[in-house]
């Protein structure tokens, strides 16, 4: 099967390329950080996208590349709907021009997070830019495109030469810096490693439709820090407790948009790992 997957300079598009099987042909593509094994594809620029994947012709189009810093959006609101909205549109138009399935990786934060434990059928109702940007991906997406699935996924984490939320507090923690977390929001922090076996669970088994493929956790941030510092060995007495009032964040974050991952795990027959789980694995791979 041939993938063509955005984002290739990320965290999750390097994961899905490092977990790949040897029998996939796949081509990764960056904006302005190549890695060496990735091609340029600017995702705002439609004729360079349709350019690129007529050029290419996958079977599958993955697509993780977004405007990701969700407090930047809030400056730069018509980028991010540029990127995350308008991005996937042209994604989705160059991908129907091939017939290829495009498989859209999108967050939790389309919840408003007053419930919690989110199934794909959930109502949405994106509380910032970054989440309405997203929330205009996955709108652009079904528009455009006759084949296409969504892959929910919440705080990735992962090993990747940038940092993300764990990588942060294990270099904090190390350093034996003191770290303020936040005890009120919760979710469902995904392991990149496990997602993108759920993405290509998703390509192999032809799925169209939402999928949440998140951590099999309902947790708070200060308690996912927690485990962290459990899993690595690190000085717990470092964290302290804080809360959305107290730490003030410049996006409005949704307070508890966990995800429920039973569709996951009963359409595709696979296991969405715990977190403790997942940090184990990660820890093992160091
Ligand atoms: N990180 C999280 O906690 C989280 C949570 C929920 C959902 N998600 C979603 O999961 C997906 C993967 O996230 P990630 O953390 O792996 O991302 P990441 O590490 O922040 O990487 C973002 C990627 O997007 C690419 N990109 C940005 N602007 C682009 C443009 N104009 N054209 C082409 N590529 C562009 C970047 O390319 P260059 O670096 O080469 O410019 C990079 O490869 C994203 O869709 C994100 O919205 C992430």
């Amino acid at each position: 099967m041939k993938f063509f997957i955005t984002g290739g300079s990320g965290l999750l598009g390097e994961r899905l390329s490092a977990i790949a099987n040897d029998n996939y042909d796949i081509t990764l593509s960056h904006n302005s950080n190549p890695t060496g094994n990735t091609i340029k594809c600017d995702i705002t620029n439609e004729q360079e996208v349709e350019k690129v994947i007529l050029n290419n012709s996958p079977d599958v189009i993955i697509h993780c590349a977004a405007m990701t810093n969700v407090d930047l959006c809030e400056d730069e609101i018509d980028k991010a709907y540029d990127i995350n909205g308008n991005g996937t549109g042209n994604i989705a138009r160059a991908g129907e021009k091939v017939g290829a399935k495009v498989i859209y990786v999108s967050t939790d934060f389309v919840f408003d997070g007053k419930k919690g434990n989110y199934s794909e059928d959930d109502e949405v109702n994106p509380l910032g830019y970054y989440a309405k940007s997203k929330y205009d991906g996955e709108v652009q997406l079904k528009k455009y495109s006759t084949n296409w699935a969504i892959a929910r996924v919440s705080v990735l984490y992962g090993w990747h030469k940038r940092q993300n939320f764990t990588t942060w507090v294990i270099n904090q923690l190390r350093q034996d810096n003191d770290i303020n977390i936040v005890t009120d929001q919760i979710n469902s922090p995904t392991f990149a490693d496990n997602a993108a076996e759920a993405i290509y669970e998703i390509a192999l088994q032809d799925k169209n439709g939402i999928y949440h493929t998140a951590g099999n956790d309902e947790i708070s941030r200060y308690d996912f820090t927690m485990k962290i510092a459990e899993e690595f060995d690190l000085n717990k007495e470092l964290i302290h407790p804080t809360n959305s009032t107290e730490f003030v964040q410049k996006a409005p974050r949704p307070m508890n948009s966990s995800l429920n991952v039973h569709k996951v795990e009963k359409e595709l027959g696979m296991r969405m790992e715990t977190c403790s789980e997942s940090l184990h694995r990660m820890a093992e791979n160091e």
